[in-house]
Formats: structure tokens, C-alpha cells, sequence
């Protein structure tokens, strides 16, 4: 498999994998009745505008896209919507950040329920959106891109992705973004992550909270530790 392609679907799968633990987090705060973990919220809503929206995004509209217009006309209203999905897709990330801070500074206001309602509906249509575009650009795009680009092409596609990649998946990434990617991982279900293997530890020795005091945890014993429940 070409790099490009290969680059593509594990970032894909790390996005994927980010947000459905953003909505399982929430879910699962709600279902325990306590404020959304807005630390874990804040760090994840962070690397998808960091990587994917910024770094991702503009492999596939700066350099993927043209090289496949350049080659066929058959998907060209796909790759269209693709890229207004690119160019409104960062500003719906930044107003989720700005709407989850709003959530956590106004945690004691008369409208923090109907605020958290909101922004779990706006996190949802978010979410479902970001996969239904992963999802066509995997079953229309890149089979088009295997069919219609040469190899000189994937030799240039190859080399500028290669470049700069998403630290969640090539692991050797930049170091200031260490504690980060710990935090996320840690949260993320397996095999990516190492959210269930950190819980089985965890129950392996019940008086110990091994490594996780700068977690804060969205189940139930996150109450024992102070986090507020939800009016
Ligand atoms: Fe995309
Ligand atoms: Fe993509």
C-alpha cells in the first residue's frame, strides 16, 4: 500500500478512535449524573484541532485532492463537498472549545443544563459528521486515487506525507506534545489506546491509583475525589 494511503486510514482511525471516546466520556458522565470530565474534553477537543483539522486536512486539500483532479473528473462533487467540509470544520472545532470552556467557567449558572444539552447535541452532530466524512473519503476517494493517480504522483504524495504526520499515530512525535498524547492515550480503548488495560491494573490492586492522579476519572469514583455533580 502507497504511505499516503497508509498515513490516511491510521489517522483516520486515531480520529476515529478520539471521537467516540469524546462521546462515550459524555454518555458515560451523564449516566453517572456528574459534570462532564472537561480536563480529558478539553485535551481531545485540542489534538483535533492541533492535528487533524490543521495537519490532515491540509495533506488531503493541498496536495491529495488537486493531484486526483488533475486525474479524473469522476468524483469532482465529492471532492467538493470534502473540502467545504475541511473549511467549515475548523471553525466547528473551535466553537466547541470555546462552548465546552463556557460549560466549565459557567458551571454554576441557572442555564448550565440547558448549556450542556446544547453542547452534547452540537458534540454529537460533530462527531457523526467527521466519520460520515472519513467514511466517504475511504470507500469513494481513495480506491479513486489507487485507480487514477501515476506512481510519479505517489512518489510526491509519499514523500510530503511522510513529512508531517499525527504524533497519536507515529509515536515519536513532538516532545512538547508527550503529556498530551499520554492523557489522550490512556483514555482511548485499545489497541490505540490503553483505557482498559489502565482500568484492569487499577482493579488488579483496588488500593492503589496507579499513575492516574492527574485523571480525573468520568465513572462513578470521580465523585469520591470531589468532581461536582450535575445540578
Ligand atoms: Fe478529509
Ligand atoms: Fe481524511
Amino acid at each position: 500500500m502507497h504511505a499516503t494511503l497508509r498515513i490516511i486510514r491510521d489517522e483516520h482511525s486515531s480520529l476515529s478512535a478520539v471521537l467516540r471516546s469524546i462521546g462515550l466520556l459524555m454518555a458515560e458522565s451523564r449516566r453517572h449524573a456528574l459534570a462532564p470530565d472537561f480536563r480529558v474534553l478539553r485535551a481531545m477537543l485540542f489534538y483535533i484541532d492541533e492535528f487533524p483539522e490543521k495537519v490532515h486536512h491540509t495533506k488531503e486539500t493541498a496536495l491529495l485532492f488537486p493531484k486526483i483532479r488533475a486525474r479524473s473528473s469522476e468524483a469532482a462533487a465529492v471532492i467538493a463537498r470534502l473540502d467545504a467540509d475541511h473549511a467549515r470544520s475548523h471553525n466547528a472545532v473551535l466553537d466547541l472549545q470555546h462552548d465546552l470552556l463556557a460549560l466549565e467557567m459557567l458551571s454554576e449558572a441557572a442555564d448550565a443544563p440547558a448549556r450542556r444539552e446544547r453542547f452534547e447535541k452540537e458534540m454529537e452532530t460533530y462527531i457523526a459528521a467527521y466519520l460520515d466524512h472519513m467514511r466517504i473519503e475511504e470507500v469513494e476517494i481513495l480506491p479513486l486515487a489507487e485507480r487514477a493517480l501515476t506512481s510519479a504522483d505517489w512518489a510526491e504524495l509519499d514523500a510530503e506525507f511522510m513529512r508531517n504526520r499525527d504524533p497519536l499515530t507515529h509515536r515519536e512525535g513532538d516532545d512538547a506534545f508527550r503529556p498530551l498524547f499520554k492523557r489522550i492515550l490512556m483514555t482511548l480503548p485499545a489497541p490505540l489506546g490503553l483505557g482498559p488495560a489502565f482500568e484492569a491494573l487499577q482493579k488488579s490492586y483496588p488500593g492503589g491509583e496507579p499513575a492516574r492522579s492527574f485523571w480525573t476519572s468520568t465513572s462513578g469514583d470521580a465523585a469520591q475525589r470531589g468532581t461536582k455533580a450535575v445540578p
